[in-house]
């Protein structure tokens, strides 16, 4: 079924809790609906939403608001084939090689418009390992094969097998192999400026795994999980690591239901190993010889460094601009702290930290979040 309405409120549908409008709001409920709607005649600019969960809405929206409500999940084989997987909707074929990536993969089917966090909800009691360190993200699954959502040492990339959609332009049904989606940090083929906007996610194939896999090399997750499980005599399962996520992620990001947000506002820059070298030494220099700057190495030589830290060395930790704030626990998400916040406001944050971080470090924080 497809509902239109005009003026919508999207307070609702955007999780930074921006109060403003679309002109257009259609909403549909299945795969076959999407043929119906005729692109062509849509208002313009057209704009598909998922959860709203990784946008700042800066002004009232002049164009159509798609949103799916395709919302179904399905397991497809458990014969773990490992060549040839034939998908449910009997016209297209899944290569997959799990020899690369998942062991004896369980392929699940996930309509686009199924909350992300209820799909590693229903994974774990399912007893099937990938995505539970993903749990507790805000956001649909479409738009999370979108962004390439991660956390904790897992990109939805990893177990993602193929992405089907219906192509706005040439109006037919397509997929895309996971090596087609050409994924980066928070990037895909989806963002890129030749096809923004042209393909609509209708569902994604998971390849999950009933065989464990547990990815517990980030940070202190091991530590953690490993209290966990010895407080509840608990076997390693997904739901467990799940639980320990969810807790994480509680005490350290803010509760998108009490505190609109888009998770982290900016994305972790990477910098010359030499910049990091000269950061690392002017950061002893103020801090102790025996301080340590948090970083990654990159395969190719690159450093990437939190801009959490960045900020908070800035200063901003904590600190409030009319209705916008810098989260405390976790200083690369900026908050709506009053639910009053406008749209200038956040901006106006963001830039005042872009600039201090780019006089204090030399380096250029770009936003996660996609300005509307
Ligand atoms: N840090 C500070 N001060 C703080 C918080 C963090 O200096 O107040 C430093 C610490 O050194 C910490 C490091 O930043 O070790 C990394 O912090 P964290 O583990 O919280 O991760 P992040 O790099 O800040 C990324 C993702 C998050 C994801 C976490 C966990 C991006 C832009 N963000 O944040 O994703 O939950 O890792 O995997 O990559 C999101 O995308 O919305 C999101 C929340």
């Amino acid at each position: 079924m497809i509902k239109t309405e005009y003026y919508k409120d999207l307070t609702k549908m955007n999780t930074f809790g921006m109060k403003v409008k679309a002109r257009c709001f259609v909403e549909y409920d299945s795969v076959a609906d999407l043929v119906d709607i005729e692109f062509g005649d849509l208002a313009r600019p057209v704009l598909h939403i998922g959860g709203g969960s990784n946008l700042l809405f800066t002004d009232d929206f002049k164009g159509t608001v798609l949103h799916s409500k395709i919302d179904f999940i399905e397991i497809l084989d458990e014969s773990h084939d490992p060549q040839l997987v034939q998908h449910s909707d009997r016209t297209s074929l899944c290569h997959f090689d799990p020899a690369k990536r998942v062991e004896k993969p369980v392929l699940v089917s996930v309509g686009a418009g199924v909350v992300f966090d209820d799909f590693c909800d229903w994974a774990a009691k399912e007893g099937l390992w990938g995505v539970e360190n993903l749990s507790y993200i805000p956001g649909e699954v479409g738009a999370s094969a979108v962004q390439n959502i991660g956390a904790y040492g897992v990109e939805v990339k990893d177990v993602i097998c193929r992405v089907y959609c219906y192509d706005t332009v040439e109006e037919e049904f397509v997929s895309f192999g996971v090596e087609d989606c050409r994924y980066g940090y928070r990037d895909s083929i989806f963002k890129s400026p030749e096809v923004k906007g042209r393909y609509v996610v209708t569902h994604v194939v998971f390849a999950l795994s009933r065989i464990p896999q547990p990815r517990l090399d980030y940070g202190h997750l091991a530590d953690a999980v490993k209290e966990a499980q010895s407080a509840r005599a608990s076997e390693l399962t997904p739901s467990l690591i799940r639980k320990v996520i969810i807790r994480i992620r509680k005490e350290k990001l803010p509760e998108p239901s009490v505190m609109g947000s888009a998770g982290s506002f900016f994305k972790n820059p990477v910098i010359a190993h030499e910049h990091f070298e000269r950061i690392e030494s002017a950061a002893k220099a103020e801090h102790g010889a025996d301080y340590k700057v948090p970083h990654y190495d990159l395969p190719d030589g690159t450093v990437k460094v939190p801009a959490a830290w960045m900020i908070e060395q800035c200063g901003w930790k904590g600190r409030r601009s009319g209705g916008a704030a810098v989260w405390d626990k976790q200083p690369l998400v900026i908050v709506n702290h009053t639910g009053e916040a406008f749209p200038e406001e956040i901006i106006g944050l963001e830039k005042r930290i872009i600039a201090s971080v780019k006089q204090k470090f030399g380096v250029e924080l770009h936003p996660e979040v996609d300005h509307i």
